[in-house]
């Protein structure tokens, strides 16, 4: 995936720019993160960007949808991707935090079986509280 593009995405997506150079640049570069991606015809309709350590719990760091193209299906199929993978690699949980002021996005987790498991007072920097989901994997 073009670099550019993951930027262009992201600046549409987070207008206030929470997502700039220096988390792109180690997104892209770092072996700790995967990036998952869907284009439409020549343009990245979504993105989900997961923080893969070597370690049993992965981290959804973002997810967005090109305003064009959402509301298609897009991110579903890229959390979809995401819940696969981890549990391929053995990943007892994949979980994540997103702010209680994001309606859209508490919906599509909970669609997707992640559950709320905390909440972090005045997380953010507008003061608005961050709320913890996490998608556990059932022990086999
Ligand atoms: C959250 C987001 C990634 C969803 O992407 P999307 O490609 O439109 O999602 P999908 O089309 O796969 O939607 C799947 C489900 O999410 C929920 N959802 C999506 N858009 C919604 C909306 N506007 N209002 C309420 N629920 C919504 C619904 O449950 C939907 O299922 P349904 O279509 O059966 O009703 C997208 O709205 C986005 O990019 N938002 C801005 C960035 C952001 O806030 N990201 C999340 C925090 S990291």
């Amino acid at each position: 995936m073009e670099t550019e593009n993951l930027k262009n995405l992201l600046q549409i997506t987070f207008p206030n720019g929470e997502y700039g150079e220096s988390f792109i640049t180690s997104v892209t570069t770092s072996k700790h993160y995967k990036i998952l991606s869907k284009y439409s015809d020549e343009t990245l309709a979504s993105v989900c960007v997961l923080l893969t350590p070597a370690t049993d719990e992965w981290e959804v760091i973002v997810i967005a949808t090109h305003p064009n193209f959402q509301g298609q299906g897009n991110a579903s199929t890229l959390i979809k991707k995401a819940i696969i993978l981890a549990k391929e690699n053995n990943i007892k949980k994949l979980h994540l935090e997103v702010s209680e002021k994001n309606q859209t996005a508490i919906s599509f987790y909970k669609k997707h079986n992640f559950n709320q498991v905390g909440k972090r007072k005045d997380y953010y920097k507008k003061g608005e509280h961050a709320v913890l989901f996490a998608h556990v994997f059932p022990n086999l």
